[in-house]
């Protein structure tokens, strides 16, 4: 049996020695890295992450092994597995876990996945819905826990989400106004998407270019908690904003990675920063987060935010999502 995948062969170097090709190959099934294989898995979607594109592009910083099949989020049904928890024909999402960085990812008809990061799909959603939330959904799902267990309620006030149009934006919007907060959406993109963030559930909206520029260590309170993508001058502004105990949930680095923050959020308010890692979770974060998702997602939403994609379309939706031209997700039908 052979099946279809894209495959990554970059080969870093100094400007003329360094190459990088993405290729849509028919391969044969032991093509797939049989060393750590637990579990064997029929996909049937992957999706497209920030990453994704940073990956496809051919960025540093993500693919750590060459040829790799791309990929972060891989969704579909077990075909074997060495594993008792999982019996063929389970339905099963993975994030993360090093796939499309250092072992072969969902971009491909089939997948060999380690067993324990692997989660059921919940019974509220099919494998579509599944990788419409991927690895941007479960991070969102992650974050807003951070702010529970930091002791963020509805009654606190005011959480603000950035880069809301993007996926992990637009799910923490979703889940957050579905628990009942109050959200407002930061984004650069208001003139198009403000319609779009509403039906998710914002109450206010926000110009991310509010944010952008450097401001005074302390500011005007004004967010209970936060879900940050962007990082950077945006990140240090937000914890500048936070209430007296508020929780920031940093997540990603669309903004810049670096962070020219004082420590006076910290030490005049109490307020926490809380770091957000979706692809080493453990197994048991992993189920919490899969589980609340099927709780407190609407699933009705997932389609105003997903768009569909085919295999061989991947490559140049990743220059789109870096650009920040994507609407929330993009799910890639492997076998279209
Ligand atoms: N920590 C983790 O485990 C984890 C997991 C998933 C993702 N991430 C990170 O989280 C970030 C978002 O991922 P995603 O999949 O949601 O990406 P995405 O769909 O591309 O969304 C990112 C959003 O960030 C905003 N943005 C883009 N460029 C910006 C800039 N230069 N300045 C300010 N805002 C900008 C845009 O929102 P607007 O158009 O609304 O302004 C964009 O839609 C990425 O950095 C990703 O690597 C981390």
């Amino acid at each position: 049996m052979s099946f279809r995948a894209l495959y990554i062969d970059q080969r870093s170097g100094r400007d003329a020695d360094a190459t990088h090709t993405v290729e849509l190959r028919t391969v044969d099934d032991d093509a797939l890295e049989p060393a750590e294989v637990e579990v064997e898995v029929e996909v049937e979607y992957s999706a497209l992450n920030y990453k994704d594109g940073l990956a496809l592009a051919g960025r540093p910083g993500v693919v750590r092994r060459t040829p790799i099949i791309p990929g972060i989020d891989l969704v579909g049904r077990v075909r074997a597995s060495a594993d008792p928890r999982f019996a063929p024909g389970d339905r099963v999402v993975l994030n993360g876990d090093g796939l499309g960085e250092t072992r072969d990812g969902g971009l491909a008809e089939r997948g060999a996945v380690r067993a324990e990061p692997l989660v059921a799909v919940p019974d509220a959603f099919t494998l579509h819905q599944a990788a419409a939330i991927g690895t941007a959904g479960f991070t969102a799902m992650l974050a807003v826990l951070a702010l529970e267990r930091g002791g963020v309620t509805p009654s606190s006030g005011d959480v603000l989400v950035t880069g809301a149009a993007g996926g992990v934006g637009s799910v923490a919007i979703a889940v957050l106004a579905r628990l009942g907060y109050s959200v407002t959406a930061s984004t650069g993109r208001g003139d198009t998407e403000a319609d779009y963030l509403r039906a998710l559930g914002a109450a206010a909206i926000l110009n991310r270019a509010d944010f952008a520029e450097p401001g005074r260590p302390l500011q005007k309170a004004r967010w209970a908690g936060a879900v940050d993508v962007v990082g950077g001058v945006t990140l240090a502004n937000v914890l500048a904003q936070t209430s007296q105990r508020g929780v920031v949930a940093c997540c990603g680095l669309t903004g810049g990675s670096e962070l020219p923050t004082t420590v006076m959020p910290f030490i005049l308010r109490g307020v926490t920063l809380a770091g957000i890692d979706s692809v080493a979770a453990p197994r048991a974060s992993r189920v919490e987060a899969w589980d609340r998702l099927a709780r407190d997602l609407d699933p009705r939403l997932l389609e105003a935010m997903t768009s569909t994609i085919g295999l061989a379309d991947a490559p140049a939706a990743a220059e789109r999502i870096l650009a920040g031209q994507i609407r929330g997700r993009t799910v890639v039908d492997v076998h279209r």
